[in-house]
């Protein structure tokens, strides 16, 4: 018999620590008050593999997949893997009928290991290498993302049949973020900027090479966008240079890429982008951008990654030690932190933490969540509530970790990356092993 048994009442508070906006939508408490996802307690995890541990609900990842379908029924989904980049995710997203966009050659591998279709794949990056244009080429790839003028002539050298690709191009839409992820606006490094002269002599480069099939533009706006005017101002000025492409060159380019970056909400109550309202504006923005420019309709592809996984991924560590600095903070110390989730020291993100191993019914106190890294900047989560019992020994959760940790995790002090375990239905698979102290001597050649 449990608390929760004894007490009911009880019950009605926890929903809100478990948001399913933040959590994956199969999260629960069980009768001990532990946290459970896909039918597992995430306490029982821990025990199993260890900690940290990224674990990764496969039917959420899955839903997420459907969701998007059904909000855009005629766009092609493109799942942008560098949000998460493993065989088994490449291969659940392909079965759920999405494409999967990669930037590097290790990501094209991944997804060819994965059976992923090389026509459904999409190369992108403003760095490829010979090397990796030859990867791609060789393989097939169905479109390329064409990033420089150099690559240009790279592309146009290996290209043995004709290799369909699309212009990245920067449309001048500031969407207002960290500086790192607003990738709409004309002076960065990724794309060429619209209008320019730049960007009509890609255009031009393409369309006098045989062996390049230029079959549309594609733009990214950034990242954590929740406002869909912007996805829609993108439209509009696309479709505009679409236009003029057929008039400069009587070719009529079909494809409109218009990116990623949707929106997730991290903690309870943050912004999150509402697809059905997205599809709306970009509907609402094709048909009027179309009827101004006499322009057939082309077909829309996004790519979303963050707001595929992130949402199915919940991180799990250890209590190591609880510090009360006298005036100051109280210190929780856990077995993991920034070598696992850069993102609170890249950008300044915020999430949410909550003890899974039991559910807290006693006082709570204000806690910042450190990680065990050498550096002061360290910090999982600042000013969090947790229970004024907690004790070393107790499993953490961190939610909506999916997206962006695994694929940023380092090495850091010589701790081993985690291992990424999925659950689903009661059942725990491990997708990847936790990185050990041999695999990173192996590498370590140096005697
Ligand atoms: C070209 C491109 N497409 C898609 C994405 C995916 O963005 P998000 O994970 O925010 O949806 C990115 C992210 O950087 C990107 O650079």
């Amino acid at each position: 018999m449990t608390l929760l048994d004894i007490f009911p009442s009880l019950r009605s508070g926890m929903p809100s620590r478990l948001d399913s906006a933040v959590w994956p939508r199969d999260t629960h408490y069980d009768g001990d008050g532990r946290i459970t996802l896909g039918g597992v307690a995430l306490a029982d995890i821990a025990d199993q593999y260890g900690t940290a541990t990224y674990v990764l609900d496969e039917e959420e990842v899955r839903s997420r997949c459907r969701t998007y379908h059904k909000a855009f029924p005629e766009a092609e989904i493109i799942y942008a893997g560098k949000a998460l980049m493993i065989r088994a995710v490449a291969e659940w997203v392909t079965q759920e009928g999405l494409s999967v966009d990669v930037c590097s050659a290790g990501e094209l591998t991944i997804a060819l290991a994965a059976g992923v279709d090389p026509a459904r794949i999409v190369l992108h990056g403003n760095g490829k290498s010979f090397d990796e244009l030859q990867a791609a080429v060789r393989s097939g790839v169905g479109r390329v993302v064409v990033d420089s003028l150099t690559e240009i002539t790279l592309l146009s050298a290996l290209a043995t049949t004709p290799q369909r690709v699309l212009l990245r191009l920067s449309p001048g839409i500031d969407v207002h973020g960290h500086p790192a992820v607003r990738t709409g606006v004309l002076d960065q490094k990724f794309g060429f900027p619209i209008g320019s002269a730049m960007a009509a002599e890609a255009i031009d480069r393409i369309m006098r090479q045989p062996n390049l099939t230029l079959i549309g533009f594609h733009c990214h706006l950034g990242s954590q966008i929740y406002d869909p005017d912007h996805y829609g101002e993108a439209v509009r000025r696309m479709v505009g240079e679409m236009a003029r492409v057929r008039e400069d060159h009587g070719v009529i380019v079909t494809e409109l890429d218009l990116g990623g970056g949707h929106a997730v909400a991290y903690r309870s109550g943050d912004a999150e982008m509402n697809l059905p309202e997205l599809a709306d504006v970009i509907e609402d923005a094709l048909d009027a951008a179309c009827a101004r420019h006499h322009f057939p309709r082309p077909s829309i592809a996004l790519e979303p990654g963050r707001a595929i996984v992130a949402r199915a991924g919940v991180t799990l560590y250890r209590v190591l030690s609880i510090k009360h600095i006298e005036g100051g903070r109280t210190y929780v110390t856990v077995d993991g932190g920034m070598s696992d989730n850069p993102r609170v020291a890249l950008y300044g993100a915020r999430y949410e933490v909550v003890v899974a191993n039991r559910h807290p019914c006693g006082p709570h106190m204000t806690a910042t969540v450190a990680g065990r890294y050498c550096e002061a900047g360290d910090i999982l989560a600042t000013d969090v509530r947790l229970p004024a019992d907690l004790r070393p020994g107790e499993v953490l959760a961190v939610p909506c970790t999916g997206a962006y940790h695994h694929s940023l995790a380092s090495s850091y002090n010589s701790v081993g990356r985690p291992p990424i375990i999925a659950v689903r239905r009661g059942r725990t698979r491990e997708l990847v092993r936790r990185e050990t102290t041999a695999d990173l001597l192996a590498r370590d050649i140096g005697l």
